[in-house]
């Protein structure tokens, strides 16, 4: 199913977010593009907050957010309601995420991994379903 995906990164980012733009478009969705737009240093909880605003407020189904490691961008989306930004290394953590937390922005670490992993993740975030069952009430715990 199409979805938009809000994709946002930081300058250590952003050469992997044009790659992950490129196989988002290629597997049909559309994509709300937040920045930043080039290897310029910013700051990585703008681009975070960004794409958190996006998906909690319906702009985007989902999200993916870039930094060098990941982890700062995502404890910057993790600040937002109703937000479950996963930091995802491989294919087995982005299908756990989705299928344990129900996470809703994939976050990636472009210092960490390369183009194909983090590939690799995008698809399998993507398209694995939320498990529902015992982990519906942990989920809910984590707030709305
Ligand atoms: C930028 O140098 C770097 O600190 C940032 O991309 C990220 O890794 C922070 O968590």
């Amino acid at each position: 199913m199409s979805e938009t995906i809000a994709l946002a990164s930081d300058h250590a980012g952003f050469a992997l977010k044009e790659v992950v733009k490129a196989e988002l478009l290629s597997l049909g969705h559309r994509v709300l593009d937040l920045g930043t737009d080039g290897p310029a240093s910013v700051d990585y909880p703008d681009f975070g907050k960004a794409a958190a605003e996006a998906v909690a407020g319906g702009k985007a189904s989902r999200g993916v957010i870039v930094c060098g490691t990941g982890i700062g961008i995502s404890i910057a989306a993790n600040r937002h309601p109703g937000v479950r930004a996963a930091l995802c290394h491989d294919a087995t953590s982005a299908r756990l995420s989705r299928e344990h937390n129900d996470a809703n922005i994939l976050a990636l670490g472009a210092r960490l991994i390369g183009d194909e992993v983090a590939k690799e993740c995008v698809r399998v975030f993507l398209s694995t379903a939320f498990a529902g069952g015992r982990h519906v009430p942990r989920v809910a715990k984590l707030g709305g």
